[in-house]
């Protein structure tokens, strides 16, 4: 009976946790809270599992993916996914999603007012997918989250909380592309990631 009652609370949680997320995705499509809803083609809410252990954060869409509806599908992206793959994961494992959910023209970093307004789409976002880690690639990504100035050099390599959520930092990958020596210590952090977080024991 108490299993019974249990598979009764989870499914009844699955299916507020679905109505929650299409209720996001219409309110993050329709949005006009900031001027970027002007020069976008279209809002990138994220992609990958609702139930993922590992969410993995960006800054905000680009070109390629302001055109796609998808983060990380640029050269970028196909680096993410590599690097993903060689810690046995696909981006349909995971969640990827951006702090901003439209392009910043030129590909400016975010500016202020428009975290504050967007960053409580991603915090919603977070609350239903509830996972066990969470990554944010880059210093923008985590300095923007974490409140902070610090170096990625200082970022990396320590445990945050983000909404209760274990976070982590490391490299973005437009900065592998930019410098190939980061490549391995980005990937060492992927296989710690793997090891620690989401290997089940
Ligand atoms: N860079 C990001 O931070 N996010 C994307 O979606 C693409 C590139």
């Amino acid at each position: 009976w108490v299993l019974r009652q249990r598979q009764v609370l989870d499914s009844t949680a699955d299916k507020n946790n679905k109505k929650l997320w299409s209720q996001l995705i219409a309110t993050v499509d329709q949005c006009t809270l900031c001027s970027l809803h002007e020069s976008r083609t279209q809002t990138v809410f994220g992609v990958g599992r609702r139930d993922a252990d590992l969410l993995i954060i960006g800054e905000a869409p680009g070109a390629e993916e302001d055109r796609k509806g998808e983060p990380f599908v640029g050269r970028a992206g196909q680096l993410l996914d590599a690097m993903l793959a060689s810690v046995g994961f696909i981006r349909n494992d995971v969640y990827i999603a951006n702090i901003l959910k439209c392009r910043p023209p030129n590909n400016r970093d975010p500016l202020p007012n428009e975290v504050e307004l967007c960053e409580p789409y991603l915090k919603t976002q977070l609350s239903i997918i509830n996972p066990k880690l969470i990554v944010a690639l880059g210093r923008v990504s985590a300095c923007t989250i974490l409140k902070t100035k610090e170096s990625l050099k200082n970022l990396r390599n320590q445990t945050f909380q983000y909404q209760g959520i274990d976070l982590l930092v490391t490299y973005h990958p437009a900065a592998l592309l930019r410098n190939p020596n980061f490549k391995k210590p980005a990937w060492e952090d992927f296989q710690m990631i793997r090891d620690k977080y989401l290997i089940q024991d």
